[in-house]
């Protein structure tokens, strides 16, 4: 896959629900090339977002790469139902996970795309048995459950750190970061790493999506060429 990086993926859990589609489709106009669904089942997180029925609804909608995020217990036995909805990346949570190695293997067995999430509390070295199975680390740069949070400034360290962990190993893992982007800090998260950056609410809330996605993407871009 030819990757114009670094990515912007809005997440459609800030969407406005009658509109779907149409809000989808600005994010499109913009030129946000993926979609993050954040899936979330009140157990693994204290909130409930959606499931494979409104997946198959952002993929009847878009051509962008959907990019499925389970924030739920047990992600195994909903794999292929998320599969099937139409996504082209799933990840599952590192905490939520007793085999990981077996939910990735899960994952990759359908031709899609795998990433692991680490919450801010979870360290990265005990990512390293796995890193070289998958395709994205997704960073959590809030405690997962929410949209609308600030973003744990501690998050910059973790990408540079999982940079490195990436180079020593002479790995090509996407990085993601996931939580609390925007405007004014999205030149920073780029700038320290990031290849694929979620944002909800900045794009969601603002009057015009398409031009706000247009100017996250410009801002990123601009982060990631003061990369030394
Ligand atoms: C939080 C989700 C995030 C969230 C991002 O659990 O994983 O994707 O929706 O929303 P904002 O950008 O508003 O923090
Ligand atoms: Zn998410």
């Amino acid at each position: 896959m030819n990757l114009e990086l670094p990515i912007l993926a809005p997440s459609i859990l800030a969407a406005d629900y009658t509109r779907l589609a149409e809000q989808i489709k600005a994010c499109d106009a913009g030129g946000a090339q993926w979609i993050h669904c954040d899936i979330m089942d009140g157990h693994f997180v204290p909130n409930i977002s959606f499931g494979p029925k409104i997946v198959d609804a952002a993929r009847r909608s878009t051509s962008s790469f959907l990019d499925v995020h389970l924030m739920i217990e047990n992600p195994d036995q909903y794999i292929e139902n998320f599969v099937d909805s139409g996504a082209d990346l799933i990840s599952v949570h590192y905490e939520a996970t007793r085999h990981l190695h077996r939910s990735i293997q899960n994952i990759k067995k359908y031709g899609i795309m795998a990433g692991v999430v680490v919450n801010p509390a979870t360290s990265l070295q005990n990512l390293e048995p796995i890193l070289s199975d998958i395709d994205l680390v997704l960073v959590m740069s809030v405690n997962p459950g929410f949209g609308g949070q600030s973003f744990i400034e501690k998050t910059y360290d973790r990408l540079r750190k999982l940079a490195q962990l990436r180079q020593q190993h002479e790995l090509e893992f996407l990085i993601e970061v996931d939580g609390g982007v925007n405007l004014k800090n999205i030149g920073n998260v780029a700038q320290n790493g990031a290849d694929v950056i979620v944002t909800g609410s900045s794009v969601f809330k603002a009057k015009n999506i398409s031009r706000r996605v247009e100017k996250l993407q410009e801002k990123a871009r601009q982060g990631k060429e003061l990369i030394v």
